[in-house]
């Protein structure tokens, strides 16, 4: 079985983190996001990875060398340009040279869907097209997606102001695709698969979707980000991973509580990391504080400063003591 990931989008909302690393380069607990999307396919018999890259397209390619990642081969197809969500897939899927019935997946979200049963009600309709649905309680930020009782995709609306959105179901970001879908998509020109193809799909009765309650979470904002690992170590997928690397240095006298702490981060005496994230080389002045926020690899947050509320700081930044930050990004970024 193949899948075309689509890891090649900017990153925006993670920004300043994903000014140095892509989205899904970026580490989830002990490994890079695209690792946990790769093993979790490779779980339902993928063999090969068509990565669809765009933005900062050798943060993967140097990774893997070997071109392998989690048991599955890679192919890197690289855009010239941002092709968006559909004219991305065409891209891929056309360089990889893929003819039969694949897979496509956007590489921020990481879930525990079963793709079989994906697979098993495409193959028992006459779907060109059939995705994943989860329940999400503000569907405004996402693709949402009204079914019949057959599983019948009666309309596709992306991203609608949160009072007109007619269901709680969203694009789940996991596609079975026939290789027809690919005619349908204009060459050479952005295309956005949840605003064009998709709906085309609909208007000609050909999209299926099948409801899932599984883990689901799309970690492409700080919240989500930080979020999708805090479950991770709280045991809500599964057994409770680690939270605090064995190379951290945690001061006797400081308090880490419900927060990872990756690779050669530093939380000095009287300090207090809570409900947050301190990636690798990460360092916490003495008596400072760090509550539900990401401190980014290499930045210094200095002796009593205190970041709260999503603060996120880039690679390298560095807050000065005694500051207090809330909600902020540091370096500001557009
Ligand atoms: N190669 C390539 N080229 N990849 C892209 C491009 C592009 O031009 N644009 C975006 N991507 C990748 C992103 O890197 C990401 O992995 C995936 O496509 C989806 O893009 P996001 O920017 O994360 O979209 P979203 O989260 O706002 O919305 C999408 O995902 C939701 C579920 O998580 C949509 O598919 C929604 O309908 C869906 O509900
Ligand atoms: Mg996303």
């Amino acid at each position: 079985m193949k899948a075309v990931i689509l890891v090649g989008g900017f990153g925006t909302r993670l920004r300043p983190l994903t000014l140095t690393t892509p989205k899904q380069m970026l580490p989830v607990l002990d490994r890079p996001m695209i690792e946990r999307v790769v093993a979790g396919l490779a779980r339902f018999g993928v063999t090969d990875a068509v990565l669809s890259l765009g933005y900062r397209p050798d943060g993967f390619i140097t990774a893997y060398p070997d071109d392998r990642c989690a048991g599955v081969r890679l192919h890197y197809a690289v855009e010239p340009e941002p092709l968006d969500t559909a004219g991305a897939v065409r891209f891929a899927a056309t360089d990889a040279g893929i003819d039969k019935t694949f897979l496509v997946v956007n590489g921020d979200v990481l879930t525990d869907l079963d793709v079989a049963a994906l697979w098993d009600l495409h193959r028992s309709t006459n779907a060109e097209a059939t995705i994943a649905l989860t329940p999400v309680e503000d569907p405004s930020r996402y693709g949402v997606v009204p079914i019949d009782d057959r599983g019948q995709v009666t309309a596709f609306i992306e991203k609608p102001p949160r009072d007109e959105a007619p269901s709680n179901w969203i694009n789940a970001g996991t596609y079975v695709l026939e290789p027809s879908v690919l005619d349908r998509i204009p060459a050479g020109r952005p295309v956005s698969i949840e605003r064009e193809t998709f709906p085309a799909l609909v208007a000609d009765q050909a999209l299926f979707a099948l409801p899932s309650e599984s883990y689901w979470v799309d970690a492409g904002t700080p919240a989500t980000y930080l979020q999708v690992q805090l479950d991770l170590i709280d045991g809500r997928r599964g057994p409770a991973e680690t939270a605090i690397a064995p190379t951290a240095k945690l001061d006797a006298d400081a308090t880490v509580d419900h927060s990872v702490v990756l690779d050669g981060a530093v939380v000095e005496a009287g300090a207090t990391v809570r409900d947050s994230l301190l990636m690798a080389g990460a360092h916490v002045g003495a008596g400072a504080v760090v509550e539900g926020s990401i401190v980014g690899p290499g930045s210094v947050v200095e002796a009593g400063a205190s970041l709260r509320a999503l603060t996120v700081t880039g690679a390298g930044a560095r807050v000065d003591a005694a500051q207090q930050l809330s909600g902020a990004r540091v370096p500001e970024s557009v």
